[in-house]
């Protein structure tokens, strides 16, 4: 299978039929997982490139091309590499193209990631970009609900948390809205989806509503995807202190509700009571479990 892109950059780059052969290929490592001789990828090189904190997205990465048979190399604290000298990202791209095969960078701006990959000649992966995109993490996010629910098609889907800074939430929306979902988005008003992304579903015809009442809304979910309130792009320390702890997802809220499955890509820090970790419901270990399946996935794909 070839995509039809070099670059990863943007959710809205995948298609229902590139969803649909990334979980096919995601499923087959999923089923040889106890396999220790795979040379899909014998000999190539991975570069991860992290200018922000990571820890499921690059031990991921890395393990999956380890998996395959290759090797990597990586920069774990960005600042460390001549972007501390002012190197320009287009720049870094140009040159990690001789030294790698392929890719993944993490970094805190907006649009970085579209820079680096300028005048590379190799794939590049955006592993998040500001609160922009971070289209692999809704390739994961799909393949859990695939698995755990068996379709991804006509599913009520709520995401709570933080609406207006998660890059993952706006990756999965732009991907499950080819797929009919249903959305509610459950939030405190501070923290809303962005006007782009809210024209972005009117345009496509999705049905969604914005509300801030969670257990109202939880009887009618499928699923319910909770992301951490992202202190780190708040201009104002006060304005997060007051907001961080809105919502808080108890085991009485969703322990009577065995059909739904709650998701989050993790890190979570109190959005969630530990007591919901032991719940059946509770599926976002095996999500970041399913991570390295479908970035096995990915990179092969993306090498081919
Ligand atoms: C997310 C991210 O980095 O955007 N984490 C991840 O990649 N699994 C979510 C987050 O940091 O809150």
């Amino acid at each position: 299978m070839k995509l039809s892109f070099k670059h990863l950059i943007n959710a809205t780059q995948l298609t229902v039929s590139h969803v649909d052969r990334l979980i096919e290929k995601a499923d087959k490592y999923y089923e040889k997982r106890n396999a220790r001789n795979c040379k899909d990828l014998d000999g190539h090189i991975l570069a991860t490139l992290f200018f922000e904190a990571s820890t499921r997205t690059r031990f991921s990465f890395e393990s999956a091309m380890y998996r395959l048979g290759g090797h990597v190399v990586s920069l774990e604290q960005g600042l460390s590499s001549s972007a501390k000298k002012g190197e320009s990202l287009s720049d870094m791209g140009r040159i990690m193209s001789h030294y790698a095969d392929i890719v993944v960078i993490r970094h805190p701006d907006s649009g970085s990631v579209d820079a680096f990959s300028k005048y590379a000649t190799i794939p590049i992966i955006n592993a998040g970009d500001g609160a922009n995109q971070h289209p692999t993490q809704s390739l994961v996010d799909l393949y859990t609900i695939y698995k755990e629910k068996g379709t991804l098609s006509n599913l009520k889907i709520g995401f709570l948390g933080d609406l207006k800074y998660g890059r993952t939430v706006r990756s999965l929306v732009t991907l499950l809205k080819q797929y009919s979902s249903t959305f509610s988005f459950i939030s405190h008003e501070s923290l809303v989806i962005s006007d782009a992304l809210r024209q972005e579903l009117q345009e496509s015809g999705s049905s969604f509503v914005e509300t801030r009442d969670l257990k109202g809304t939880l009887p009618d979910l499928d699923i319910l995807y909770v992301t951490r309130v992202q202190e780190e792009r708040f201009e104002s320390k006060a304005v997060y202190e007051t907001v961080k702890n809105e919502y808080i997802l108890k085991r009485e809220d969703v322990h009577d509700m065995p059909d739904l499955t709650i998701l989050h890509p993790l890190p979570k820090i109190n959005e969630i009571d530990e007591a919901v970790d032991f719940l059946p419901q509770a599926k976002y270990f095996k999500q970041a479990e399913y991570g390295l399946y479908m970035r096995m996935a990915l990179l092969n794909t993306m090498l081919q």
